[in-house]
């Protein structure tokens, strides 16, 4: 649906937008959609694996994010989605991704239907 983005100087202003947008917009709150509430647009999580060319197509199955990641991201294996995941987002709060508790502590993960 989006056009593909070629050029990395044309990646690098998206970022900073999409970065100045959540900022402006404030921290985000317990009872959003996680992963789809920051990954819009040309960030949309089916844009950015296919980039990825080894990556499957899961497009079409998957509904849920991150959910349905899991079913080949599984727990406690090599693939499991936490250690990919936390890796690329370091420094961004918890509760972006997770629901939490009154100390900040993770209790379950925030999700939301696919966005494309
Ligand atoms: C607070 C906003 C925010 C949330 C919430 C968020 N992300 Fe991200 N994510 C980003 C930003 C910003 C980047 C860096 C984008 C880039 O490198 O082009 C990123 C990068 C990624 C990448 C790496 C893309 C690449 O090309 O290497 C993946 C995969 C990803 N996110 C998946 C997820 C998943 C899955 C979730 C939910 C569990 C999630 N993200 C939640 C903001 C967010
Ligand atoms: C049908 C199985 C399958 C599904 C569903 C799936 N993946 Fe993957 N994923 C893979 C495979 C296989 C690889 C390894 C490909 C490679 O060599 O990079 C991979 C690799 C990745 C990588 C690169 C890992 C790294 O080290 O950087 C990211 C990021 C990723 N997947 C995110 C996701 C997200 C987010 C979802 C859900 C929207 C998802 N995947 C759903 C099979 C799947
Ligand atoms: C960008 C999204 C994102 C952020 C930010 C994030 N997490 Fe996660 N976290 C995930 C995903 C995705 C999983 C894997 C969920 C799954 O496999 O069901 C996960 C899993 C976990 C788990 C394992 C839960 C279980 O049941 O096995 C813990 C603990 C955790 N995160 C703690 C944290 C803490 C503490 C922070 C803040 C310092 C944090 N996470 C920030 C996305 C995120």
């Amino acid at each position: 649906m989006y056009p593909s983005i070629k050029t990395p100087t044309l990646k690098i202003i998206i970022l900073g937008l999409a970065l100045l947008t959540l900022g402006l917009s404030g921290s985000i709150q317990a009872g959003d959609e996680g992963c789809v509430t920051c990954h819009v647009g040309p960030m949309a999580l089916n844009e950015l694996l296919a980039k990825n060319e080894a990556h499957p197509d899961v497009s079409a199955m998957v509904n849920t994010i991150p959910t349905d990641c899991a079913m080949c991201h599984q727990k406690g294996t090599e693939m499991a989605l936490m250690g990919i995941v936390h890796a690329k987002h370091e420094g961004v709060d918890c509760a972006s991704c997770h629901v939490v508790d009154e100390n900040n502590m993770p209790t379950s993960n925030k999700t939301g239907a696919k966005n494309w």
